[in-house]
């Protein structure tokens, strides 16, 4: 049985399979959670977390998030060994009933643009809606990356 809950600072430790090449991002994420910007959610199985989904309530980019209305979804995995059996649906859910809770009316989520497969699923999602597409710089080689919208 796996259960969903609250991320904590603390449990990115067993989340380690997820951010061994993302070191730099972990210590950015940690400091936006204790600032209360950001919260996330982890898929526990047994003693094991084998998922988690972040939300940002506010970003610098306010296409993205913007403290009012507009939340951003970030970071969403499920571990290879349990993908493909709606755990990443249940999960994803989950924070859109969160954040519908909060106030907010709007979440927006990215994928790269040669990700084929993670568009039709966000679109199954009802992430319809194009807002823009930045490249991002931060990798090499290059990538354009597609923020979409839903409504909630
Ligand atoms: C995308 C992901 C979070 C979905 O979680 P999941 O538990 O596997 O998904 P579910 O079983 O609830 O739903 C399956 C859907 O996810 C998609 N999916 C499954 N495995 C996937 C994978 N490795 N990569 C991308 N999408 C995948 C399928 O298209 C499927 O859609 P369908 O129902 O139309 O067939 C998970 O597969 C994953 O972590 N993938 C790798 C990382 C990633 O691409 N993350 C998204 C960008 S941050």
């Amino acid at each position: 049985m796996i259960r969903i809950r609250k991320g904590e600072v603390k449990d990115f430790e067993k989340l380690s399979w997820g951010w061994k090449n993302s070191k730099k991002i972990l210590e950015k994420y940690i400091e936006a959670i204790k600032k209360r910007k950001q919260e996330f959610f982890v898929v526990e199985d047994k003693n094991n977390l084998i998922g988690e989904i972040h939300i940002f309530w506010k970003d610098k980019d306010k296409q993205k998030a913007n403290g009012k209305n507009r939340a951003y979804l970030s970071t969403f995995r499920i571990h290879e060994d349990f993908q493909g059996k709606g755990i990443g649906t249940k999960l994803i859910e989950h924070a859109l009933n969160y954040i519908k809770k909060k106030g907010y009316t709007q979440v927006t989520i990215g994928s790269y643009k040669d990700e084929n497969k993670t568009q039709r699923y966000y679109n199954k999602l009802y992430f319809k809606r194009k807002i823009k597409t930045d490249t991002d710089k931060s990798i090499k080689p290059q990538r354009d990356f597609i923020l979409f919208l839903r409504e909630l």
